[in-house]
Order: C-alpha cells, then sequence, then structure tokens
C-alpha cells in the first residue's frame, strides 16, 4: 500500500496546510505500518514553468520528432500521473494564494491532464483522496471577501468531476490571524476555526486510512 502526499505551500516551518495534512498522514501511516508515503513538494521544489507547453505539443507531435524539452516534458507528466495511480490514497495540502491556485498547483494539474491515461476514463474513479486547503482570510457567507476564494471550487472540479476521485475537503479559515495585526479581533473565531479543522483532519484521517 502506498499514500502519494502533494504539498503545495511555499513555507515548510508554520504552515498550517502541512499541519492538517500531517495528522491525516499519521492515520494513515498508523494503520498501514511498514507501507510507504510519496511524497512530492512542489511548493518548495517547483515543477518547470515551461513544461506543460511542452508536454501539449510534444503530445502533438510524433514521438520520433520529439525535441528534448518536449521528451522530459512528457516523461515528467507520465511519472506525475504514475505517482497518482500506484497510489492506494491520495492527500494534497493546498493553501490559497492571490485569491486562486499558485502557478505550481496549476501546473502539475495540467501536467497530469496532458497524459494520455487520462483520455480513457477518470483518472482517480473511487480513489480516496483528502485535500487539505487553507486560507489566511475568511470567504464565508456574508464576509466582505464572499466569492473571492477562486482555488477550492476549482480543485473541487478537477479532483472531483474530471478525475473523480473520492474527495473528502478539509478547510482551514483565518490562518493569517495572529500573523496580521489587523485581524486581531477574530482571534477567538480563528483559535475556534483551527480546532475545528484539526477534528476534521483527524477524522479524514481515520476514514482515508480505513478506505485504503
Ligand atoms: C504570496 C501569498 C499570497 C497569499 N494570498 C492570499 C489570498 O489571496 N487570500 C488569503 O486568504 N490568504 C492569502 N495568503 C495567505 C495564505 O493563504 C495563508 O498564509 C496560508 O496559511 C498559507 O498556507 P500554509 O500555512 O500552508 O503555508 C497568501 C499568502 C502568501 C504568502
Amino acid at each position: 500500500m502506498s499514500l502519494f502526499r502533494l504539498d503545495a505551500s511555499i513555507k515548510i516551518e508554520g504552515s498550517a496546510s502541512r499541519e492538517i495534512a500531517d495528522v491525516v498522514e499519521e492515520h494513515w501511516v498508523s494503520h498501514h505500518p511498514g507501507d510507504h508515503v510519496v511524497r512530492r513538494h512542489i511548493g518548495t521544489e517547483p515543477l518547470p514553468a515551461d513544461a506543460w507547453t511542452a508536454a501539449v505539443t510534444g503530445g502533438m507531435t510524433p514521438e520520433a520528432e520529439r525535441t528534448e524539452a518536449q521528451r522530459a516534458a512528457v516523461a515528467l507528466a507520465a511519472q506525475l500521473v504514475d505517482e497518482l495511480l500506484e497510489a492506494d490514497a491520495v492527500l494534497l495540502a493546498v493553501p490559497l494564494y492571490n485569491f486562486g491556485v499558485s502557478q505550481h498547483i496549476k501546473t502539475w494539474i495540467d501536467l497530469v491532464i496532458t497524459d494520455p491515461r487520462g483520455k480513457a476514463g477518470p483518472l482517480l474513479a473511487g480513489k480516496p483522496l483528502v485535500l487539505a486547503t487553507v486560507r489566511g482570510g475568511a470567504y464565508g457567507e456574508g464576509t466582505p471577501r464572499e466569492g473571492w476564494d477562486h482555488s477550492t471550487a476549482y480543485l473541487r472540479r478537477i479532483l472531483e468531476d474530471v478525475w473523480g476521485a473520492d474527495l473528502t475537503v478539509v478547510e482551514r479559515e483565518f490562518t493569517l490571524v495572529g500573523v496580521n495585526p489587523a485581524l486581531d479581533e477574530f482571534t477567538d473565531l480563528a483559535r475556534q476555526i483551527h480546532a475545528e479543522a484539526l477534528s476534521a483532519a483527524d477524522e479524514a484521517g481515520r476514514v482515508l486510512a480505513k478506505a485504503s
């Protein structure tokens, strides 16, 4: 058995998305002693930004005529898909950046979609997947930034509707409370949101461990 874990935070220390993913991973590891976790840290070790163009054009070019860059990009996309297909469960930790997904996560998704294996049917049909996603601010109904989170719905669309994963989302908002003094009035609320996120992570980890 194996778990594929992808981290998209640009931080290592103090990352809220990693904290949630760590809780989920601990459950999986303790339920599968001796099994392994395959990791990819696209926030700190980004995929090449130009790989997607080369993978798309490479896919349209007969193999023998591909450039070196196209060959490398097609191979990279295949490796990313192998990581997903070979895993029994998937764990993604993805922060909100600039009201959307980072170029890192978009490049990863775009590259995966170039691989021809996704054309035969949903790549992750029924595979258990936990998405840990965090936001510095708050985007709930009635807040000034309601509707400004252009990441979560997009990720759900890809993971659940395009790739067919059995998706559980664990969310945490207001991670910048305690960092940005302008948000100090939300300290109690942020503490409660944090506790709820860790509890949701605990439950998601239990379910993931048993499902895979
Ligand atoms: C460059 C950058 C852009 C960010 N953009 C947003 C944003 O648009 N909305 C938001 O709510 N938080 C934003 N944040 C805050 C992050 O979502 C927040 O710090 C989150 O906890 C980061 O994930 P991590 O703790 O796992 O690193 C941004 C942070 C950085 C560094």
